[in-house]
């Protein structure tokens, strides 16, 4: 299904982070993968996990909170790949003080570090990418319902994610006539690093499973084969959207 096609996975940072449950799906069906690691500290993991799983695959650093590295990484995919189909952006960070307790209390700095590294970075990383494309392709990124809803400790999150949202169709509308399409994929909660960053999250978790009409909560694997889908031809037509995967608990009233 991605046979032919180079696709940039950003935001792995272990064996848990939904961007690797995307790149094992996109691995197995045919894409060539380029993994980017914000630093240091995620490179030994990340190096070990791909050479693990997908021996060959290009790895290169990109804080995305750094304009000079996301030059070097629009350079270095020119340069070593010739042009690429896809993006993946699994990336958000906000201070961990700022998911706890009251929305009101957000700094400036954590308000602004929050968008900046959450949905500027969306920006920042098309703005450079989208010359790569020059064959058309997919922009993926992920959301979370907190940017419609208030969810409990969320806070800037989810006001950063409503920003996210709104810059996915404001690219979607810039970039559909280079035939690049840029979506977003709005995963129901799931256990990540990031997310044990949330205060109380597995509280948020308790009682969910009852109240999707699937009666499950979404997992990895599940964004993973949307993703999947968003990258391929066969969404061809499909761009601006904000695609849930949460086993339908978005439309229920509580
Ligand atoms: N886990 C959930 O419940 C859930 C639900 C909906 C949406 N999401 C979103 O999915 C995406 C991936 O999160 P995850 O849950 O897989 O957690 P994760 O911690 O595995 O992934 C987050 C990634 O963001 C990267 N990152 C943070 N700051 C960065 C920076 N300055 N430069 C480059 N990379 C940086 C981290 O290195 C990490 O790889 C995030 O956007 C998150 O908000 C998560």
């Amino acid at each position: 299904m991605l046979s032919g096609k180079k696709i940039v996975v950003m935001g792995v940072a272990n064996k848990r982070s939904i961007a690797w449950a995307i790149a094992r799906a996109f691995h197995g069906a045919g894409a060539e993968l380029i993994f980017t690691y914000q630093n240091g500290r995620f490179k030994d993991k990340v190096e070990k996990l791909v050479g693990e799983d997908m021996p060959g695959s290009l790895l290169l650093p990109c804080d995305v909170s750094e304009d000079a590295e996301l030059d070097n990484l629009a350079a270095e995919l020119k340069s070593r790949c010739g042009r690429v189909h896809g993006v993946v952006h699994s990336i958000a960070y906000a201070k961990k003080e700022e998911l706890d307790g009251l929305f009101a209390d957000t700094s400036r700095d954590g308000f602004l570090l929050a968008h900046n590294v959450s949905a500027y970075s969306l920006v920042a990383v098309t703005q450079r990418l989208y010359p790569v494309m020059d064959e058309g392709g997919s922009i993926i990124t992920l959301t979370f319902q907190g940017s419609q809803r208030v969810v409990p400790n969320y806070n800037v999150m989810g006001v950063a994610k409503a920003s996210l949202e709104a810059s996915v169709r404001y690219l979607a509308a810039d970039l559909g006539p280079y035939g690049i399409r840029v979506n977003a994929i709005s995963a129901g909660p799931i256990k990540t690093l990031s997310a044990k960053g949330v205060k109380n999250f597995n509280r948020l978790l308790d009682g969910i499973e009852e109240k999707t009409p699937l009666r499950r909560l979404a997992t990895a694997e599940d964004v993973a084969e949307t993703a999947l889908y968003l990258a391929a031809d066969m969404s061809s037509a499909v761009t601006g959207t904000i695609h849930y995967v949460d086993c339908g608990y978005h439309i229920m009233g509580t």
